[in-house]
Protein backbone atom coordinates (compact mmCIF):
# COMPACT_ATOMS: atom_id res chain seq x y z
CA UNK A 1 0.00 0.00 0.00
CA UNK A 2 0.89 3.55 -0.13
CA UNK A 3 0.61 5.21 3.09
CA UNK A 4 1.49 9.01 4.05
CA UNK A 5 2.99 9.66 7.68
CA UNK A 6 2.71 13.13 8.81
CA UNK A 7 5.30 13.82 11.25
CA UNK A 8 7.40 10.81 9.87
CA UNK A 9 11.16 12.31 10.03
CA UNK A 10 11.41 11.15 13.55
CA UNK A 11 10.39 9.85 16.96
CA UNK A 12 6.76 7.55 16.16
CA UNK A 13 6.28 8.37 13.08
CA UNK A 14 9.86 7.14 11.92
CA UNK A 15 9.47 4.30 13.86
CA UNK A 16 6.10 3.10 12.00
CA UNK A 17 7.61 3.85 8.76
CA UNK A 18 10.21 1.70 9.48
CA UNK A 19 7.33 -0.87 10.39
CA UNK A 20 5.39 -0.85 7.30
CA UNK A 21 8.65 -0.63 4.90
CA UNK A 22 9.70 -4.24 6.44
CA UNK A 23 6.00 -5.10 5.77
CA UNK A 24 6.08 -4.17 1.35
CA UNK A 25 4.67 -0.90 1.83
CA UNK A 26 5.88 2.26 0.10
CA UNK A 27 5.99 5.37 2.43
CA UNK A 28 5.63 9.46 2.14
CA UNK A 29 7.47 11.09 5.23
CA UNK A 30 6.47 15.01 5.32
CA UNK A 31 7.96 17.13 7.92
CA UNK A 32 8.78 20.58 8.57
CA UNK A 33 12.62 19.68 8.79
CA UNK A 34 14.22 19.06 5.37
CA UNK A 35 17.75 18.17 7.00
CA UNK A 36 15.85 15.32 9.30
CA UNK A 37 14.07 14.32 6.23
CA UNK A 38 16.38 13.70 3.87
CA UNK A 39 18.63 11.56 7.12
CA UNK A 40 15.48 9.74 7.40
CA UNK A 41 15.15 8.94 3.93
CA UNK A 42 18.69 7.77 3.46
CA UNK A 43 18.34 5.55 6.71
CA UNK A 44 15.18 3.83 5.14
CA UNK A 45 15.17 2.88 1.57
CA UNK A 46 15.31 3.92 -1.35
CA UNK A 47 11.58 4.14 -3.01
CA UNK A 48 10.85 6.16 0.41
CA UNK A 49 9.63 9.66 -0.39
CA UNK A 50 9.79 13.17 1.58
CA UNK A 51 7.95 16.30 1.38
CA UNK A 52 9.11 19.25 3.73
CA UNK A 53 5.45 20.31 4.63
CA UNK A 54 4.11 22.54 7.75
CA UNK A 55 0.94 21.17 8.12
CA UNK A 56 -0.20 24.17 9.93
CA UNK A 57 0.05 26.33 7.12
CA UNK A 58 -3.47 26.42 5.65
CA UNK A 59 -2.37 25.04 1.82
CA UNK A 60 -0.67 22.44 2.94
CA UNK A 61 -3.28 19.45 2.46
CA UNK A 62 -3.24 20.96 -1.08
CA UNK A 63 0.27 20.95 -1.66
CA UNK A 64 0.35 17.21 -0.55
CA UNK A 65 -2.36 16.00 -2.64
CA UNK A 66 -0.54 18.14 -5.57
CA UNK A 67 2.88 16.13 -4.62
CA UNK A 68 1.18 12.73 -4.33
CA UNK A 69 -0.18 13.49 -7.76
CA UNK A 70 2.77 14.35 -8.82
CA UNK A 71 4.95 11.42 -7.73
CA UNK A 72 1.76 8.96 -9.06
CA UNK A 73 1.68 8.38 -5.12
CA UNK A 74 -1.99 6.97 -4.99
CA UNK A 75 -2.43 7.14 -0.74
CA UNK A 76 -4.37 4.39 -0.01
CA UNK A 77 -3.31 4.91 3.80
CA UNK A 78 -3.07 8.24 6.08
CA UNK A 79 -1.31 8.65 9.04
CA UNK A 80 -1.92 11.79 11.09
CA UNK A 81 1.01 12.04 13.64
CA UNK A 82 2.30 15.05 14.25
CA UNK A 83 2.14 16.98 16.88
CA UNK A 84 3.05 20.45 18.81
CA UNK A 85 4.08 19.70 22.82
CA UNK A 86 3.25 22.46 24.95
CA UNK A 87 6.38 24.95 26.57
CA UNK A 88 7.56 22.70 29.58
CA UNK A 89 7.34 25.43 32.71
CA UNK A 90 3.42 25.04 32.24
CA UNK A 91 2.60 21.70 30.29
CA UNK A 92 0.76 21.04 33.42
CA UNK A 93 -1.64 24.31 33.68
CA UNK A 94 -4.44 25.80 31.82
CA UNK A 95 -4.41 28.78 34.04
CA UNK A 96 -0.64 30.10 32.64
CA UNK A 97 -0.68 29.83 29.38
CA UNK A 98 -2.00 32.22 27.24
CA UNK A 99 -4.68 31.79 25.14
CA UNK A 100 -3.05 32.31 21.92
CA UNK A 101 -1.15 29.27 22.84
CA UNK A 102 -3.97 27.44 23.29
CA UNK A 103 -5.15 28.05 19.68
CA UNK A 104 -1.54 27.31 18.26
CA UNK A 105 -1.84 23.80 19.98
CA UNK A 106 -5.18 23.36 18.62
CA UNK A 107 -4.22 24.48 15.67
CA UNK A 108 -1.65 22.00 15.14
CA UNK A 109 -2.79 18.85 16.94
CA UNK A 110 -6.56 19.33 15.41
CA UNK A 111 -7.06 21.63 13.05
CA UNK A 112 -4.03 20.54 10.61
CA UNK A 113 -5.49 16.68 11.17
CA UNK A 114 -9.18 18.17 10.35
CA UNK A 115 -7.96 19.99 6.97
CA UNK A 116 -5.96 17.08 5.65
CA UNK A 117 -8.22 14.26 6.38
CA UNK A 118 -11.08 16.31 4.92
CA UNK A 119 -8.60 16.69 1.70
CA UNK A 120 -7.51 13.05 1.48
CA UNK A 121 -10.46 11.41 2.40
CA UNK A 122 -12.06 11.61 -1.24
CA UNK A 123 -9.47 10.34 -2.83
CA UNK A 124 -8.65 6.92 -0.50
CA UNK A 125 -9.85 3.65 -1.89
CA UNK A 126 -12.81 1.77 -0.57
CA UNK A 127 -11.02 0.14 2.76
CA UNK A 128 -8.82 2.45 3.26
CA UNK A 129 -7.20 3.91 6.26
CA UNK A 130 -6.74 7.14 8.64
CA UNK A 131 -4.93 6.37 11.76
CA UNK A 132 -4.85 8.86 14.39
CA UNK A 133 -2.01 9.10 17.01
CA UNK A 134 -3.86 10.70 20.24
CA UNK A 135 -2.51 10.22 23.44
CA UNK A 136 -3.43 9.05 27.17
CA UNK A 137 -3.45 12.66 27.81
CA UNK A 138 -6.70 12.57 25.92
CA UNK A 139 -8.24 9.95 27.90
CA UNK A 140 -7.22 10.94 31.80
CA UNK A 141 -9.04 14.33 32.78
CA UNK A 142 -6.54 15.57 35.16
CA UNK A 143 -3.19 17.19 34.65
CA UNK A 144 -3.09 17.73 30.61
CA UNK A 145 -2.80 20.85 30.59
CA UNK A 146 -3.50 22.31 26.95
CA UNK A 147 -2.06 19.68 25.43
CA UNK A 148 -4.78 17.15 26.99
CA UNK A 149 -7.53 19.87 25.63
CA UNK A 150 -6.40 19.39 22.55
CA UNK A 151 -5.95 15.58 22.21
CA UNK A 152 -9.51 15.28 23.99
CA UNK A 153 -10.66 17.00 21.22
CA UNK A 154 -9.10 14.86 18.67
CA UNK A 155 -10.31 11.94 20.01
CA UNK A 156 -13.82 13.41 19.67
CA UNK A 157 -13.07 14.07 15.92
CA UNK A 158 -11.57 10.73 15.43
CA UNK A 159 -14.47 9.04 16.80
CA UNK A 160 -16.96 11.43 14.67
CA UNK A 161 -14.64 11.33 11.63
CA UNK A 162 -14.86 7.18 12.32
CA UNK A 163 -18.66 7.17 11.64
CA UNK A 164 -18.77 9.61 8.65
CA UNK A 165 -15.95 7.74 6.97
CA UNK A 166 -18.28 4.07 7.70
CA UNK A 167 -20.37 5.11 4.06
CA UNK A 168 -16.91 4.88 1.84
CA UNK A 169 -15.97 2.31 3.48
CA UNK A 170 -12.78 4.11 5.33
CA UNK A 171 -11.55 2.77 8.55
CA UNK A 172 -10.71 5.72 11.51
CA UNK A 173 -8.41 4.42 14.09
CA UNK A 174 -7.23 6.08 16.84
CA UNK A 175 -4.46 5.01 19.12
CA UNK A 176 -2.77 6.61 22.48
CA UNK A 177 0.72 6.26 23.33
CA UNK A 178 1.51 7.07 27.03
CA UNK A 179 5.02 8.43 27.58
CA UNK A 180 7.28 7.65 24.65
CA UNK A 181 11.30 7.73 24.71
CA UNK A 182 11.87 9.48 21.79
CA UNK A 183 14.78 11.32 20.13
CA UNK A 184 14.48 14.16 22.18
CA UNK A 185 14.09 11.90 25.32
CA UNK A 186 17.32 9.72 24.51
CA UNK A 187 19.65 12.75 24.80
CA UNK A 188 19.26 12.86 28.35
CA UNK A 189 18.93 9.19 29.16
CA UNK A 190 19.99 5.74 27.39
CA UNK A 191 17.34 3.78 28.93
CA UNK A 192 14.05 4.73 30.35
CA UNK A 193 11.81 1.92 31.19
CA UNK A 194 8.65 4.52 32.57
CA UNK A 195 8.54 5.08 29.01
CA UNK A 196 7.29 3.27 25.71
CA UNK A 197 9.37 2.75 22.95
CA UNK A 198 9.21 4.54 19.39
CA UNK A 199 8.99 1.06 18.02
CA UNK A 200 6.46 -0.07 20.35
CA UNK A 201 4.01 2.33 18.57
CA UNK A 202 5.78 1.30 15.25
CA UNK A 203 4.43 -2.11 15.20
CA UNK A 204 0.49 -1.09 16.58
CA UNK A 205 0.43 1.66 13.79
CA UNK A 206 2.10 -1.22 11.29
CA UNK A 207 -0.23 -4.06 12.60
CA UNK A 208 -3.69 -2.43 11.58
CA UNK A 209 -2.57 -2.81 7.88
CA UNK A 210 -1.93 -6.53 8.36
CA UNK A 211 -5.58 -7.20 9.45
CA UNK A 212 -8.42 -8.28 7.03
CA UNK A 213 -9.66 -5.12 4.76
CA UNK A 214 -12.70 -4.93 6.63
CA UNK A 215 -11.22 -4.90 10.12
CA UNK A 216 -10.63 -1.88 12.25
CA UNK A 217 -9.40 -0.99 15.27
CA UNK A 218 -11.62 1.57 16.90
CA UNK A 219 -9.14 2.46 19.81
CA UNK A 220 -5.88 1.74 21.05
CA UNK A 221 -4.43 3.01 24.63
CA UNK A 222 -0.91 1.87 25.35
CA UNK A 223 1.15 3.17 28.64
CA UNK A 224 4.37 1.77 30.08
CA UNK A 225 3.79 -1.06 32.72
CA UNK A 226 3.97 1.52 35.50
CA UNK A 227 1.48 4.18 34.21
CA UNK A 228 1.60 7.43 32.94
CA UNK A 229 4.61 9.23 34.13
CA UNK A 230 2.54 12.15 35.24
N1 LIG B 1 6.53 11.00 22.74
C1 LIG B 1 5.58 10.89 23.65
O1 LIG B 1 5.85 10.73 24.87
C2 LIG B 1 4.12 10.87 23.23
C3 LIG B 1 3.16 10.50 24.17
C4 LIG B 1 1.82 10.49 23.81
C5 LIG B 1 1.45 10.84 22.52
N2 LIG B 1 2.41 11.20 21.62
C6 LIG B 1 1.95 11.59 20.29
O2 LIG B 1 2.64 10.84 19.31
C7 LIG B 1 2.80 11.62 18.13
C8 LIG B 1 4.26 11.65 17.74
O3 LIG B 1 5.01 12.17 18.82
P1 LIG B 1 6.60 12.03 18.89
O4 LIG B 1 6.96 12.04 20.33
O5 LIG B 1 7.07 10.94 18.01
O6 LIG B 1 7.02 13.46 18.30
P2 LIG B 1 8.42 13.97 17.74
O7 LIG B 1 9.52 13.03 18.05
O8 LIG B 1 8.54 15.39 18.19
O9 LIG B 1 8.15 13.93 16.14
C9 LIG B 1 7.14 14.72 15.62
C10 LIG B 1 7.13 14.59 14.12
O10 LIG B 1 6.14 15.50 13.60
C11 LIG B 1 6.77 16.49 12.78
N3 LIG B 1 6.06 17.76 12.95
C12 LIG B 1 5.88 18.46 14.09
N4 LIG B 1 5.19 19.58 13.84
C13 LIG B 1 4.90 19.58 12.51
C14 LIG B 1 4.22 20.48 11.66
N5 LIG B 1 3.68 21.62 12.09
N6 LIG B 1 4.12 20.16 10.34
C15 LIG B 1 4.66 19.00 9.87
N7 LIG B 1 5.32 18.12 10.64
C16 LIG B 1 5.45 18.42 11.94
C17 LIG B 1 8.23 16.51 13.25
O11 LIG B 1 9.13 17.00 12.27
P3 LIG B 1 9.56 18.57 12.26
O12 LIG B 1 9.79 18.99 13.68
O13 LIG B 1 10.78 18.63 11.39
O14 LIG B 1 8.40 19.27 11.65
C18 LIG B 1 8.44 15.01 13.48
O15 LIG B 1 8.61 14.32 12.27
C19 LIG B 1 2.22 13.00 18.46
O16 LIG B 1 0.89 13.07 17.99
C20 LIG B 1 2.24 13.04 19.97
O17 LIG B 1 1.26 13.90 20.51
C21 LIG B 1 3.73 11.23 21.94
Amino acid sequence: MNIIIIGGSRGIGKAAAKELIRDGHRVLLTGRDETTLINTQKELQAGTLILPLDVTQPDSAEKLLEFTKRENFLAEGLILNAAKFPDQKTARSVIQPEPEELLSILDANLVSHYRLARTFLPQLPQYGRIIIIGSTAGIRSDKGGIYGISKWALRSYAYNLREEAKQYNIGVSLINPGGTFTETRKKEHDEDTSLLETSDLGVLIATQFRLSKQAVIEELSIRPITGDSY
